[in-house]
């Protein structure tokens, strides 16, 4: 059966730089993919289903409003086809955790229908589908790195980067995104000023200590343990820079290669989700 990845995203900083009139949130914020991923198996069949797999398929339900059917219903409501195909989603990436999952799900469905149904849409005109069903969803259809402006939806280039690992760890707590922006206190931030390119890991980690993510503050008062993962994955060997991903709770360490971070996974206290590696699509 034809399978699309859905990796995760990953924030490497999120600035939150106004709001719009209707309540949500300009950003600026340069997001990458990898180490871990879903996985979404597509088929042809006579009516459109989803069943769930996979360590966190349980926290899932295969209900109507779930996104991977919603973004399927979109698009052959967009190109006026019948939304037909059995898909399968093995979900390995934790539920309602900032490394947008669900988005990243959704663009994978995009990316397959397109295919199964021999749309021949390509990233641009799904884009335009997938907007309105999530912000992150646009960033997750290409699934490369890149920096995201507006609500999500202006993509611009990011900076060349260089050879890195990065070490995801969540402590099992599920943060609604909307909770995280609604308790965000004080003004906004301007976007950063980024190099066009990152010679290596150690300078890429420099320039980003200068920056932040917005809702780390916010996330912790609704989730403390976050500071307790920040706290470990800092004193890690070789951590270059801790951070949290997107509303959280996952948050990332950043390492000077996939071996790094995998070798700093091991030493972290057991009980929290972990996963590491170097870039998708990356060098390791
Ligand atoms: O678009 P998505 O489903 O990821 O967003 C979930 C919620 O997060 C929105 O309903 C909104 O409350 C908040 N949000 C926001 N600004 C953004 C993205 C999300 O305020 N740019």
């Amino acid at each position: 059966m034809p399978t699309e990845l859905a990796p995760a995203k990953v924030n490497l900083y999120l600035h939150v730089t106004g709001r719009r009139a209707d309540g949500y949130h300009l950003l600026d914020s340069l997001a990458v993919f990898g180490p871990a991923a879903d996985a979404l198996a597509l088929a042809p069949a006579d009516d459109l289903s989803l069943a769930l797999d996979g360590p966190f398929g349980a926290a899932l339900a295969a209900e109507p409003d779930n996104l991977v059917l919603r973004a399927a219903r979109a698009l052959a409501a967009a190109v006026g086809v019948p939304a037909r195909a059995a898909m399968v989603l093995t979900k390995r990436l934790p539920v309602a955790s900032g490394i947008g999952g669900g988005s990243a799900d959704a663009a994978a469905a995009l990316r397959g229908l397109d295919r199964l149904w021999g749309l021949g849409l390509g990233e641009g005109r799904l884009a335009e589908v997938a907007a309105p069903l999530g912000a992150d969803i646009p960033v997750c259809l290409a699934s490369r790195p890149a920096r995201m402006q507006g609500v999500g939806e202006v993509l611009l280039p990011a900076p060349a980067l260089p050879r890195c690992g990065l070490l995801l760890v969540n402590p099992g707590v599920a943060l609604p995104t909307p909770a995280v922006f609604k308790a965000r206190q004080g003004g906004f931030t301007p976007p950063a000023e980024l190099p066009a390119a990152w010679p290596d890991a150690a300078g890429m980690a420099r320039d980003l200590a200068g920056l932040r993510n917005d809702l780390e503050p916010p996330a912790i008062t609704l989730c403390p343990v976050i500071a307790e993962v920040l706290a470990a994955l800092r004193a890690l060997p070789g951590c270059l820079l801790a951070r949290m991903s997107g509303s959280g709770a996952t948050c990332f360490g950043l390492f000077a290669d996939a071996a790094a971070a995998q070798s700093a996974a091991r030493l972290l206290p057991s009980g929290w989700w972990r996963e590491a590696g170097g870039l998708y699509g990356g060098a390791a």
